[in-house]
């Protein structure tokens, strides 16, 4: 079961009409816990009317900040967005989980490379943490940022991202677009798509230079632009996406693997607990028939990205579908992504409590 620990809200700050900041204060006694990798998310709990609710919101300093801070954006019927924006101030306690998820690339201070991000609305921010961490860290980097909004205005970070230009002139180059605001050269105007790539190898980047890519956004964003740079000859392992919604698969090449398996008899352990399901061969992944059976197994983006949904396997096979997370190792040691696993042997037994 996940822990969730209180933290003080130190600071709340309005950054754009609809996004707002939350600085949350680590005490001393929980530093060990909140260590976090750039890119990395943090689950929060409320209570809604009686109701509990849990989302994920990506943390946006870079750990030699020493301070967690967060920005909540406000979208259309989204009312815990809301309820947060609303309700909670600056000397409140909220319940948040130690930092999880895999979305960022291992820091490489004695190397030279090119990175490029791109990043749309609050996707800004687990990129603003990887941004700022490469920075402090690698004096060799060039590091380029496309960021996408709708108007000048909605830029959330404009004054930071121009901060740490001028601070990095060497190393840092931020562009910024804007989907729905006239701009002189065409370029900067309109949304982050596969066109947009290329005028970017054509007129902004050294291509072939590039080592790693990172991208975080809605996920029509994510799965064009993996799929662009993909087939502009950056190889799968280095493209790097954070989904916050889930995704059947990012790369149109991906193949789905099917067995002849018609059903499997699962055995699962969930809370201390062992029980039995069948889990019908229908294309459905071990998640999805987890969660069908009322089963509350974890997840997050399904997409195989956030490594939220790993557990054991103890028995029997699967077929794991797309995998940036797993080593070599994990796989060897039986871990799987149930949100990417689908059916290969007649019975499995699985541990969800063992991740
Ligand atoms: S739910 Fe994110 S990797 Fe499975």
């Amino acid at each position: 079961m996940m822990r969730f620990y209180s933290l003080y809200v130190q600071k709340v700050i309005r950054l754009t009409s609809g996004s707002v900041r939350f600085d949350l204060l680590i005490p001393e006694h929980l530093k060990s816990i909140f260590h976090w990798k750039p890119g990395q998310f943090i689950r929060f709990q409320f209570e809604i009317n009686g109701e509990i609710v849990e989302r994920d919101y990506s943390i946006c300093t870079a750990p030699y900040e020493g301070y967690l801070s967060f920005v909540i954006k406000r979208t259309k019927n989204a009312r815990v967005s809301k309820f947060v924006q609303e309700h909670i101030k600056e000397g409140f306690y909220v319940l948040v989980s130690a930092p999880i998820g895999t979305f960022g690339i291992p820091s490489r201070p004695d190397e030279k490379r090119t990175l490029a991000a791109f990043a749309s609305g609050s996707g800004i921010s687990p990129i603003l943490s990887i941004i700022k961490d490469t920075l402090y860290h690698e004096s060799g980097v060039r590091f380029y940022l496309f960021y996408g909004n709708t108007n000048e205005k909605e830029v959330i970070f404009k004054n930071e991202l121009t901060k740490l230009r001028e601070k990095n002139p060497n190393n840092f180059f931020p562009y910024f677009l804007y989907s729905q605001q006239k701009m002189q050269d065409k370029l900067f105007e309109g949304k982050l798509d596969a066109h947009k790539i290329k005028l970017i190898i054509n007129q902004i980047m050294n291509w072939d230079e590039l080592d790693e890519a990172l991208i975080c956004g809605p996920k029509e964003m994510i799965v064009t632009l993996a799929n662009a740079i993909y087939e502009h000859g950056i190889p799968k392992k280095n493209i790097h996406y954070e989904l916050y919604e889930p995704v059947e698969k990012v790369f149109h090449d991906d193949k789905i693997k099917r067995s002849t398996v018609k059903e499997v008899k699962v055995t699962f352990t969930f809370q201390q607990s062992t029980k039995t399901m069948n889990w019908i061969n229908n294309g459905s992944s071990l998640l999805t028939a987890l969660l069908d059976s009322g089963v509350d197994a974890p997840y997050s983006c399904k997409g195989g990205v956030c490594g939220a949904c790993i557990c054991s396997k103890k028995e029997g096979e699967v077929y794991v579908d797309e995998n940036l997370i797993l080593t070599e190792n994990d796989l060897k040691n039986g871990k799987i992504l149930t949100c990417m696993s689908h059916p290969k042997t007649e019975t499995l037994i699985i541990n969800l409590d063992d991740v």
